[in-house]
């Protein structure tokens, strides 16, 4: 099978109800982290690691991501005439980038949603990125990744240590080391509860997949939640073939969580040359006014 990642999908059609009202009528995928909408992130993360063809599953209100990755015209060239360069390579800077949107009529779960890139996908692997999942631009995880998936042919999940208390949000992996932060996967349980939790090697929004997924994905029912799981599919899976998993060590931020998101705007903003040091003064003052 082809081993260079070419493709990667989005899922984005999400409701978003953790971020309501703001997510109402428009995607939580837009929301922006200091300057550029959370979306972005994750498809320059991709664009960093050699992917070509940026696959976005859309839902009811996600129109803005598409207009968001369109070129833009008459706002290129107001911005030439102001001889505003730098913006104008900002906003330019991705135009080169092969979008196709699949829209997902019903948010029936992120099974779903990755299963309606099938068409697109055909015969590769591929990678999955969750855009509220925010990695620090400056941590290599996906390419880590793709390395991985080079070296043992077998789908690669993203994992991260996270407290018990909180094993329920995510899909949870019991496994052995078989090298430097990578785990053969044993099994996989979707949100469980602290009790049943077989690790607390939590599942995060990166995944390398083979194309057996699909196959996979067609068969199974709805899971937790009344979802179409995509741990559920991920156990179906590993009865065909091995999977492994590879533990992050660096920073994420869960910016579908109202804190997550905060603390990802604080890091971010803090890293951002524009507005780091007027920023760092307020969060100082911010700071000294919580402890009096
Ligand atoms: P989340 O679990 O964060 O769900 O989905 P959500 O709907 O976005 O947000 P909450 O929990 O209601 O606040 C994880 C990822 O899977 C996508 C989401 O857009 C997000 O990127 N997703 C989820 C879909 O594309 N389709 C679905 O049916 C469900």
């Amino acid at each position: 099978m082809e081993k260079r990642i070419k493709k990667a999908i989005f899922p984005a059609a999400g409701l978003g109800t953790r971020f309501l009202p703001a997510t109402k009528a428009s995607p939580k995928e837009m929301l922006p982290i200091v300057d550029k909408p959370m979306i972005q992130y994750a498809i320059e993360e991709a664009s960093g690691c050699g992917i070509e063809e940026f696959i976005i599953i859309t839902g009811k209100y996600k129109r803005a991501i598409e207009d968001h990755f369109d070129s833009a015209f008459e706002l290129e060239e107001n911005l030439k005439k102001a001889g505003k360069k730098g913006l104008l390579e900002e906003i330019s800077r991705l135009n080169h980038l092969h979008f196709a949107y699949i829209r997902q009529k019903s948010a029936l779960g992120l099974g779903h949603a990755i299963y309606c890139a099938k068409p697109f996908v055909k015969d590769e692997p591929f990678a999955v990125l969750l855009s509220d999942d925010i990695i620090d631009p400056d941590d290599s995880l996906l390419q880590d990744m793709i390395n991985l998936y080079q070296k043992y042919n077998a789908p690669i999940l993203a994992l991260q240590k996270v407290p018990m208390s909180e094993v329920h949000k995510y899909g949870v992996i019991d496994g052995s080391k078989v090298g430097d932060g990578v785990y053969k996967i044993g099994s996989l349980v979707e949100k469980p509860r602290m009790a049943d939790a077989p690790s607390d090697l939590a599942i995060i929004g990166r995944y390398i997949l083979t194309p057996g997924i699909f196959e996979i994905l067609e068969g199974i029912g709805p899971g937790k939640g009344g979802e179409i799981q995509l741990t559920d599919a991920l156990s179906g899976l590993l009865k065909k073939r091995p999977i492994y998993g590879y533990l992050f060590t660096g920073t994420r931020y869960d910016a579908g969580d109202k804190v997550g998101y905060l603390k990802a705007t604080v890091d971010l903003a803090l890293k951002n040359p524009q507005v780091s040091e007027p920023f760092k003064k307020y969060l100082i003052a911010v700071s000294s006014r919580l402890k009096n």
